[in-house]
């Protein structure tokens, strides 16, 4: 199960899973995040579409459990997908709100399926919340957010943390099995001029998809950062399934702050178990980037 918000890095994630014998997508969820539910919602149908990935597109929560919408974002383009303008979906959205598609999958399977959650945690939690027996059902769940160091929307807090710290919270201590992809580790995925020219030679409407996405958004690195690589923080956790070699993970406790302050949002890694407090996360911290990249193109290429 994928629940994301694309999202451009979310749309590539979509893409790689999509193109990737290895992993069996069972349906895709949407949440509020990067733009709104209905575009995150759309966007997630109109890449499927476009991928040939014919599950159900659930949408979910279109905000956090506590806190408002982390409005006026423009990183990802004002529909999300940093301009390309997909063909129309010609399916309709699935009936049932994600939370239910979630917990159907989970009771339908139990201890099969991988939840891979790319953006806010409000659903997931939503889903602990009215049904705590889920977390004996969840093989694991691997997601981007947090970080072991700065933030990126704030100096503490990373964008999906802090899009609902709330919900991370009850993620974090319910007991899943959980792998942490955060900004220390996808801060070294960076999508380059060259990664991304590889993407576009590949010459098929989906690569060229990916590729002018990615064009947008190392812009808005650029623009934001000052950077020349634009980080694909949300296929990290895709790639990580289908070839676990690719990144270093390092059980660790994990935190999420929920206090109103400078840290509201901010993950606590604790790498040198000075707290105490046994491992609940395995946290990704470093990457082969070149292979990651391989693994990339070719999925990429089957399109
Ligand atoms: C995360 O925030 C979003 O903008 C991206 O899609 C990614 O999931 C990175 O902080
Ligand atoms: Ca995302």
């Amino acid at each position: 199960m994928i629940d994301c918000d694309p999202g451009i890095d979310d749309a590539v994630a979509l893409m790689l899973a999509a193109a990737s014998p290895g992993l069996s997508v069972r349906a895709v969820t949407a949440t509020f995040g990067n733009v709104g539910l209905d575009a995150t919602a759309r966007n997630a149908l109109a890449v499927c579409e476009l991928v040939g990935l014919d599950v159900p597109v659930h949408a979910g929560a279109d905000r956090p459990l506590v806190r408002d919408v982390i409005g006026g974002r423009t990183f990802h383009g004002d529909a999300g997908l940093g301009g390309v303008v997909l063909p129309p979906p010609a399916r309709d959205l699935a009936p049932g709100h994600a939370v239910d598609a979630i917990r159907a999958a989970v009771h339908g399977s139990p201890g099969e399926v991988t939840l891979v959650v790319t953006g806010a945690m409000t659903n997931v939690a939503l889903a602990l919340r009215l049904d705590p027996g889920l977390v004996a059902g969840v093989r694991r769940l691997v997601f981007m957010g947090g970080s072991t160091e700065a933030g990126n929307v704030t100096p503490a807090a990373e964008f999906n943390a802090l899009a609902d710290p709330h919900a991370m919270r009850v993620v974090l201590d319910s007991g899943i099995p959980l792998t942490m992809f955060g900004l220390n580790v996808t801060h070294r995925v960076l999508a380059t001029p060259d990664r991304i020219a590889r993407i576009r030679a590949l010459g098929n409407p989906v690569a060229e998809a990916a590729a002018t996405m990615l064009g947008f958004y190392l812009e808005s690195y650029r623009v934001r950062y000052g950077w020349t690589g634009a980080a694909l923080h949300d296929p990290c956790t895709i790639a990580h399934l289908l070839d676990p070699t690719l990144f270093t993970v390092v059980p660790m406790h994990v935190t999420v702050d929920t206090n109103e302050g400078p840290n509201f949002g901010r993950t606590t890694c604790d790498a040198r178990r000075l707290g105490g407090q046994p491992p609940n996360v395995d946290v990704a911290v470093d990457a082969d980037a070149d292979r990651f990249f391989d693994l990339l193109a070719g999925a990429l290429a089957r399109y």
